[in-house]
């Protein structure tokens, strides 16, 4: 797996603090709210860390989960947005959504996720990316919580795969253009 990688990009100590500053940040936003806090994991992708995060957090939360997909086998965003799984709540004015993705790229996803949540009457929706590629923005998104700014590059690892591989290791690596034929 490790030939496939062309240059460690979040090591796994820069992972840790990363996730220590967002956990820092979301106890201190959403310590006085009265609301529930309802962390939503968006499979498969925030599998890994959505854990890390969520067990530094130190105020009440539930998690949830939704799989959505918008990537197919392709290194470029199709842009339709599926729902595979939901989220099944009779509760969503009472919940504080905090939306757990671990890459925003063309904004799609998490601008449709946004939306959709809010429509369904939460009462509140943010979003918490570990990474984050502005340079390829193609909607008007800025995510609440940012772990870290990357250039334009396919990562892999800590959650992230390609075509379902690579999600196992512990950091964040740039994928040989070869291995995706890019
Ligand atoms: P967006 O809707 O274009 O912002 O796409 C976000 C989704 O695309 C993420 O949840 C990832 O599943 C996927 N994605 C975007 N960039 C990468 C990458 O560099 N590596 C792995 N998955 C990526
Ligand atoms: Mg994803």
């Amino acid at each position: 797996m490790t030939a496939d990688i062309q240059e460690i990009l979040v090591s796994e100590e820069e992972l840790q603090s990363l996730c220590d500053k967002l956990a820092k940040q979301i106890t201190d936003d959403y310590k006085k709210s009265d609301r529930k806090l309802v962390l939503i994991c968006i499979l498969k992708g925030s599998l890994m860390f959505t854990t890390e995060l969520m067990k530094r957090i130190d105020i009440p939360l539930e998690i949830d989960f939704m799989k959505v997909s918008s990537y197919g086998t392709k290194t470029v965003s199709s842009g339709y947005i599926n729902i595979h799984l939901d989220i099944k709540r009779e509760d969503m004015e009472e919940v504080d959504f905090l939306i757990i993705e671990d890459i925003v790229d063309s904004g799609k996803t998490l601008s449709h996720l946004v939306r959709y949540l809010k429509e369904r009457g939460a009462g509140s929706v943010r979003t918490c990316t570990l990474l984050d590629k502005p340079d390829r923005r193609a909607v008007d998104f800025d995510p609440d919580y940012c772990g870290k700014v990357i250039p334009d590059a396919f990562v892999v690892g800590f959650g992230l795969d390609f075509n379902e591989k690579y999600r196992n290791l512990p950091y964040v690596g740039i994928l040989k253009p070869e291995v995706y034929g890019g």
